[in-house]
């Protein structure tokens, strides 16, 4: 009987191959480094049954399509030729490149093939900006390694692998969900699939600064704490830490692990929305230099109060979903950005909350720039399998991926941990663990989710007392009065309690019109009646004594599966208050003229 177990699981391990992701060093600031771009035209193969990775018996072949083999001899059997296959643009989604793909979830194989001659004494690493979901990485026919978690950088080291010329990069990309996955199977965004955001060959010296943290020190707003990381065979170097404009020069020596605390006083102009300071920061060692534009400024709680640079801030915010403005599919660029924040701008926002997810680094520094305040999310999102060891591991990896790429942009103040989870022991415990991994990581932002909330019986009472709330700085509840709750006159009669002592950002709230549909304000699907719901939220919401953040869902309409209804919604989700195309709807204007009036009363 028990060999027969034995046999059971065995079969089961080989039949369910493990889907967890490589750890990695992530390179954290490409700024200023030798890069190489492999954006572009990449060669690629739809594959819906994996045939170019596992075999008839569902066994990873030996001879995938990451072999990128090609026929010796007139006789030679190879059924996939990348020469010959169609190409995808990267960064890009496939689903709004081709209309076969719109709705396709499954596997595409993706290649590029470059020259490159490495100099002697340096290192060379393949950089991805992002893939979605699951990315197998290949180079020369070798596995590099496997990431999990569709919106977080990861590279890997290439020095040994590299030819001069004709290397042939391959890419895995597999979006199809999972109920272990993070996300998990259902979701209200689309699952843009691909080498969604850039790639890149980065060029470093044998040792070099693989990472650092430099932020004002928790609570204080004239002492620098933080570390460098170098990676490399010369580890224990001595490290300076330059801001020219500060008339700053700091040095210290790393340790045998190439590691260093730093810690100083400097006396800096603080970053705020009405003053985006950022300063020249270099890092230099005894055989590398990185440069970054940093931000300094303190972000705190004091009972129901959220500090900035120690004076209390109301968050004027708005959602933002990565999505392309007027082409639709995954924004990625710079561009994007640029029309998103200016729309958060023209809005009156000083703070965005980026759904569901890690939004692409240009959004991160393009909001440094402009004085954008930052909730930055993972997608723990809905019904996780809170009680899968995996998911957990993965949920941490992304957090950590994505804590490691924006720890030193000021914009940030908020790490959110989830969005709209069911309250139950195995998720409580599963948010702490996450909680506690952040606060590890970096103590000096503030922690939150979207949080649930319930009525009082059958009062207009909403109450607001998540067990998680004990374990989070900032509270965050997304409300849908006058839209899934009753119509919009509603939100005057409702009011809010809350068991914590604690700031709240009613993280969303709205209702849905496509731009140019025009009816009475009750009458739904119209802009008058969107409008409406304003109205009467902003009149429900002006009444919170511990409300200090505003973030309608949403800036922009987007695309998800959920929302089929035809002429109206037709796979786009109409909560914007612009349209895909940037047409601004009434509720914009109602939303403009609120944060106008809270500007001018002084939120800051
Ligand atoms: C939810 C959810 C969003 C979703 C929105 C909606 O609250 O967090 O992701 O898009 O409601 O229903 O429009």
């Amino acid at each position: 009987m028990k060999s027969f177990i034995l046999f059971l699981s065995l079969l089961l391990l080989v039949a369910v191959p493990s889907v967890r992701a490589q750890q990695f060093d992530l390179i954290t600031n490409l700024d200023g480094r030798k890069t190489v771009s492999l954006d572009g035209q990449w060669k690629t193969i739809i594959d819906p049954y994996e045939s170019g990775y596992y075999d008839y018996r569902y066994e990873p072949g030996a001879n995938g399509y990451f072999k990128d083999a090609k026929p010796r001899t007139k006789s030679d059997l190879v059924e996939y030729d990348f020469d010959t296959s169609t190409s995808l643009n990267v960064p890009g989604d496939w689903n709004s490149q081709s209309d076969r793909l719109f709705l396709y979830e499954g596997t595409v194989w993706y290649r590029k093939t470059f020259d490159y001659h490495l100099a002697p004494n340096t290192r060379l690493f393949v950089y991805f900006g992002a893939a979605n979901y699951l990315a197998d990485v290949y180079l020369n026919g070798q596995k590099l390694g496997r990431h999990e978690g569709g919106f977080t950088p990861f590279n890997f080291e290439i020095t040994k692998l590299v030819r001069d010329a004709g290397n042939s990069l391959i890419v895995k990309v597999d979006d199809k969900r999972r109920r272990d996955a993070v996300p998990t199977l259902m979701t209200d965004w689309w699952n843009y699939g691909g080498l969604t955001r850039q790639v890149q060959l980065i060029e470093t010296p044998a040792t070099f600064v693989q990472d650092y943290f430099i932020q004002l020190q928790k609570g204080s707003r004239d002492h620098i704490a933080g570390w460098v990381k170098l990676n490399g065979d010369k580890p224990g170097q001595r490290i300076s830490i330059r801001i020219p404009e500060a008339r700053l020069t700091r040095s210290f020596m790393t340790d045998a692990k190439g590691y260093a605390e730093i810690n100083f006083d400097a006396s800096l102009t603080l970053w705020s929305p009405d003053n985006p300071k950022l300063y020249e920061v270099t890092i230099e060692s005894e055989t590398d230099r990185v440069q970054d534009q940093i931000g300094f400024r303190t972000i705190e709680t004091k009972g129901t109060e959220i500090l900035l640079n120690g004076k209390p801030v109301f968050l004027r915010g708005v959602c933002i979903h990565e999505e392309a403005p007027f082409r639709s599919g995954r924004a990625y660029s710079r561009e994007d950005a640029l029309t998103l924040l200016g729309w958060a701008k023209e809005l009156g926002a000083n703070f965005v909350r980026l759904a569901h997810y890690p939004h692409n680094e240009a959004m991160l520094k393009q909001a440094d720039r402009m004085g954008i305040m930052v909730w930055s999310e993972i997608p723990v999102y809905w019904t996780i399998l809170w009680e899968d060891r995996g998911t957990l591991q993965n949920a941490e990896n992304q957090l950590a991926e994505m804590i490691a790429r924006d720890k030193n942009r000021a914009a940030v103040i908020i790490w959110s941990m989830a969005n709209e989870t069911p309250v139950s022991n195995e998720r409580l415990s599963f948010l702490r663990n996450l909680i506690e991994h952040a606060r590890n990581l970096d103590a000096t932002r503030l922690i939150s989710a979207a949080m649930e909330r319930h009525y009082v019986g059958d009062t207009t009472t909403q109450m607001i007392d998540d067990p998680l709330g004990e374990y989070v700085d900032v509270f965050g509840c997304n409300e849908y009065v006058g839209w899934y709750d009753g119509l919009p006159e509603k939100a005057d009669r409702v009011d809010w309690k809350m068991k914590y002592q604690k700031p709240l950002i009613m993280t969303e709230f709205g209702a849905e019109a496509p731009f140019g549909n025009h009816g009475d304000s009750l009458t739904r699907w119209t802009e008058e009646y969107q409008e409406n719901v304003y109205q009467h939220q902003l009149n429900m919401l002006e009444k919170i004594p511990f409300l200090r953040g505003t973030c309608p869902w949403i800036l922009m309409d987007f695309r998800s599966p959920r929302r089929p209804l035809p002429g109206i919604q037709d796979f786009y989700n109409r909560k914007g208050l612009i349209s895909d195309h940037g047409e601004k709807k009434k509720a914009f204007f109602v939303m403009q003229k609120h944060y106008q009036q809270l500007k001018t009363a002084g939120s800051n």
